[in-house]
C-alpha cells in the first residue's frame, strides 16, 4: 500500500515537473521569437502620425538573418530582387572625430532596426583616389539594405580633412552630419595611444606624447601636431559651416557615450527622425571590458573589438593643464556654435 502511494506522488511530481519545464521552455521560446513578431504590431500607432522623414521598422532579426549573409556575399542576384534589397548612398554620415567613440557610435545606432550600417570605413570623400571613382563606386561599397531603412557610414577622416564638405555636399546638400566629441586633451591622448601602439606592434620607438604635443623651443603647445590640431573642434567645424547650416549636424557627447550610452543614442534617433527603438535591453555593461557591449537579441550579443579602450599612458600634469588651458577658447567657441556644452575644463 505504502508503496503504491510512493509510486502515485513520484507520478504526480513528475507530470508537475514536466509542466515546469515546459512552461520555462516556452517562455524562453517566446522571448526569443519577439523580435521576429515585431513587424506584425501596429508600429504606426505605437509612435504616433509618421512624418514624411520618419521610416517604417522591421525587426532586428533581418539584421542577423537575411541582410547579413546579403553582407558576407552569399546571396544571388535572384534573391537580391526577390526581397527587393538596395544599395543606398548614406543619409546620415559620422565624419568623426577620430578617437571620439565613432566605431561606438556606429555600432549601436546599428541596433536600429532601421539602420544599416557600412561595416568598413569607406574613405571615399577624404581620399582623392577613392574619389576620383565616383558616386556609383561609393553606392556599391554600401550594405543591402530594405528600402525603408537608411544606411550609416563612418570615416573620422572626413571631419578633418579640407576638400570633403564640399564634395558630401554635391552629393547630398541635406544630408545629416554626425559629429562624435571627446574632452579635446583626453582624445588627443587616445589619438597618441592608437599610433604609439602601432609603433610598437612593427618594434619601433616612439616620443612620448609631452615631446610632441609641447614645442621645446617655445614652451607652447605644438599646435603642428596632428592629435593637438584634430582636437580643436572648432576649427573644423568652421569649414564644414561653409556649405552646411548648423541644424544637419548633431553633436553626440563622446565622453557620456561610455559611461551612459541610451540617452546620447536617443538624442541621435530623435535627430535622424527615427521612432525610438533602442532600450536599455541592447545594451549591457561588460565588467571585464570596462564599456558597454551590444546584444542584439536573447542569442546574439558583442562587445567591440579590444582595440577600442586602450589604456593610456600616463602624462605629466603638467602638460594636461597646459593642454586644457590651450583648448578652453576654442571648446568656448565650439559650444557657441553648436548649442552643446560640455563640461571640459
Ligand atoms: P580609447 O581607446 O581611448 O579608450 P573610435 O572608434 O572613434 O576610434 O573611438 C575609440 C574610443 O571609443 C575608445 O577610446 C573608447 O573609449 C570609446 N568607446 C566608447 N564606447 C565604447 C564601447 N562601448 N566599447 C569600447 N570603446 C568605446
Amino acid at each position: 500500500m505504502l508503496f503504491k502511494q510512493q509510486a502515485l506522488l513520484r507520478q504526480k511530481l513528475f507530470v508537475l515537473g514536466s509542466l515546469a519545464i515546459g512552461s520555462l521552455l516556452y517562455l524562453v521560446a517566446r522571448v526569443g521569437s519577439l523580435d521576429r513578431l515585431q513587424p506584425l504590431c501596429p508600429i504606426d500607432g505605437r509612435f504616433g502620425p509618421r512624418s514624411q522623414d520618419e521610416i517604417p521598422l522591421r525587426a532586428l532579426q533581418f539584421k542577423r538573418g537575411l541582410l547579413h549573409e546579403f553582407r558576407k556575399g552569399n546571396a544571388t542576384k535572384e534573391q537580391i530582387q526577390l526581397h527587393n534589397l538596395v544599395q543606398q548612398l548614406p543619409k546620415a554620415i559620422i565624419i568623426g572625430v577620430r578617437k571620439g567613440g565613432t566605431r561606438a557610435l556606429l555600432e549601436m545606432l546599428n541596433l536600429h532596426p532601421a539602420v544599416v550600417k557600412a561595416s568598413q570605413e569607406i574613405h571615399f570623400f577624404d581620399n582623392d583616389e577613392n574619389y576620383a571613382k565616383g558616386i556609383e563606386w561609393y553606392r556599391k561599397k554600401m550594405p543591402f539594405s530594405y528600402p525603408h531603412q537608411i544606411t550609416i557610414e563612418k570615416s573620422p577622416a572626413y571631419f578633418i580633412t579640407e576638400e570633403v564638405p564640399e564634395r558630401i555636399y554635391k552629393m547630398n546638400s541635406s544630408i545629416k552630419l554626425l559629429i562624435i566629441v571627446r574632452e579635446p586633451t583626453t582624445r588627443a591622448i587616445s589619438d597618441y595611444t592608437q599610433v604609439l601602439e602601432g609603433k610598437e606592434r612593427k618594434n619601433k620607438t616612439y616620443y612620448k606624447f609631452e615631446k610632441l604635443a609641447i614645442d621645446p623651443n617655445t614652451c607652447e603647445v605644438n599646435t603642428k601636431y596632428k592629435a593637438v590640431r584634430t582636437s580643436i573642434y572648432t576649427k573644423h567645424l568652421e569649414r564644414w559651416l561653409k556649405y552646411f547650416p548648423i541644424e544637419q549636424f548633431h553633436i553626440v557627447d563622446g565622453d557620456r557615450l561610455i559611461t551612459e550610452p541610451l540617452p546620447e543614442l536617443q538624442l541621435v534617433e530623435k535627430f535622424l527622425n527615427l521612432p525610438p527603438r533602442i532600450s536599455q535591453y541592447n545594451l549591457y555593461f561588460n565588467a571585464t571590458r570596462g564599456f558597454y557591449c551590444l546584444r542584439f537579441n536573447i542569442v546574439f550579443n558583442k562587445c567591440l573589438a579590444g582595440s577600442k579602450g586602450r589604456i593610456h599612458p600616463e602624462v605629466d600634469t603638467s602638460v594636461i593643464t597646459k593642454l586644457r588651458k590651450f583648448f578652453h577658447p576654442f571648446n568656448q567657441k565650439f559650444y557657441q556654435i553648436t548649442g552643446r556644452t560640455f563640461n571640459w575644463l
